[in-house]
């Protein structure tokens, strides 16, 4: 049986993954500091799975990640543990830096002392920053050139993990650029949670609508997009974490080098659009503010999911209708989150 790392996996693509690894026969270790999580959420992945992951509290960037290394046999490494928030990121780039460059640059150490050879890295398709019309839906080897410095450190670690594989060619590993995961787990027991008000949209939608928060903050709607507001390619998270399935199939079977693999549908929604179909799924009207456009906001993204098709076999099953609804199904049964 493979032993699978997730450093990370208590947080909102971890604990899906975790969940998807396990019910697939995989053992996982999970590692994480709870900067953005809680401990309920390894509860519930038991829960769902009725197997307890191994876990370890503690922060990839410090030196007592070794013994994790020590104490197990990993077979494959996913690298989820990150801060995510653009607005954050311009906002506090050291903090942005520290973390995301100095946990991946750790992880990547300890695997090649240990020689643990397998790798799939969370990137982003901020990497891709404002991506002119004519070259949407956009492709894996357009030009990586983001507008924040969030996006600038999931580049750096792309180039890092290029340069370590050109330095040592056993190193094998698969790069995932997410477009916008939203929805929850079918079970309602696990979702998007964070310990701060939530940055991206869904998360901050489900509070408006248990009128935890007063309104929503639409940033901008003078882009060049059907009704003015931005437009972004949402992915169902149990979808992203069947894709994290496939790559790790991949490289525990093939030689691949470094890969890069889009994860979306490959078809983009407005926020106007997104919050029309979030309304009909909660029987709510959804009280917004347009405000002005957020420093680092691109305004068109969605993916060309052809590659991660013919290649993984990956396909996005669920509909924007399913994400909405499955993320209220979150919020309700847990409407104050994780902890309470
Ligand atoms: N959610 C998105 O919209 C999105 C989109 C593209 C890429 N990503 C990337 O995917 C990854 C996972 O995102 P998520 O949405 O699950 O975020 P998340 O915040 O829910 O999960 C990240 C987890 O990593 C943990 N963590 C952070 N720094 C750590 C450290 N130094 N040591 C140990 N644990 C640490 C946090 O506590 C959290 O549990 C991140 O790398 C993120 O940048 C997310």
């Amino acid at each position: 049986m493979y032993n699978i790392l997730l450093a990370g996996g208590a947080g909102y693509i971890g604990s899906h993954t975790a969940v998807e690894l396990i019910k697939n026969g995989y053992n996982v270790i999970i590692v994480d500091n709870f900067s953005n999580s809680y401990p309920t959420s390894i509860k519930r992945i038991e829960q769902i799975t009725s197997v307890s992951p191994v876990f370890y509290e503690l922060d990839t960037r410090d030196d007592d990640f070794e013994k994790v290394f020590k104490e197990n046999k990993i077979d494959a490494v996913i690298d989820f543990a990150a801060y995510k928030s653009v607005g954050d990121s311009v906002k506090k780039p050291l903090e942005y830096y520290d973390n995301n460059l100095f946990s991946l640059l750790n992880t990547l150490k300890l695997m090649k002392k240990y020689n643990v050879n397998n790798f799939v890295f969370s990137s982003t398709a901020s990497v891709y920053g404002n991506v002119e019309e004519k070259n949407l839906p956009v492709k894996e080897d357009h030009i990586r050139k983001t507008t924040n410095p969030y996006g600038n450190t999931k580049i750096m670690g792309e180039h890092i993990i290029e340069d370590l594989y050109n330095s040592d060619k056993k190193f094998n590993s698969i790069i995932l650029r997410y477009f916008n995961p939203i929805g929850a787990h079918k079970s309602g027991l696990i979702g998007e949670e964070s310990t701060d008000i939530p940055a991206n949209i869904m998360p901050y939608l489900t509070k408006v609508a248990i009128g935890e928060l007063p309104y929503l903050n639409v940033y901008g709607n003078d882009y060049d997009t059907v009704d003015g507001t931005g437009v972004r390619d949402y992915i169902h998270v149990v979808d992203l974490a069947k894709g994290h399935l496939k790559a790790i199939d991949r490289l525990l079977n093939n030689k691949v080098g470094v890969e890069y693999f889009n994860l979306g549908t490959g078809r983009g929604y407005s926020v106007m659009e997104l919050i029309e179909s979030f309304s009909k799924a909660c029987g709510k009207s959804i009280p917004y503010k347009i405000t002005d456009r957020r420093a680092g906001d691109a305004a068109v993204s969605y993916a060309d999911v052809s590659k991660a098709n013919t290649i993984l076999n990956w396909y996005a099953e669920h509909s924007i209708v399913e994400m909405c609804s499955d993320s209220w199904r979150w919020q309700e049964m847990n409407p104050k989150g994780y902890e309470k």
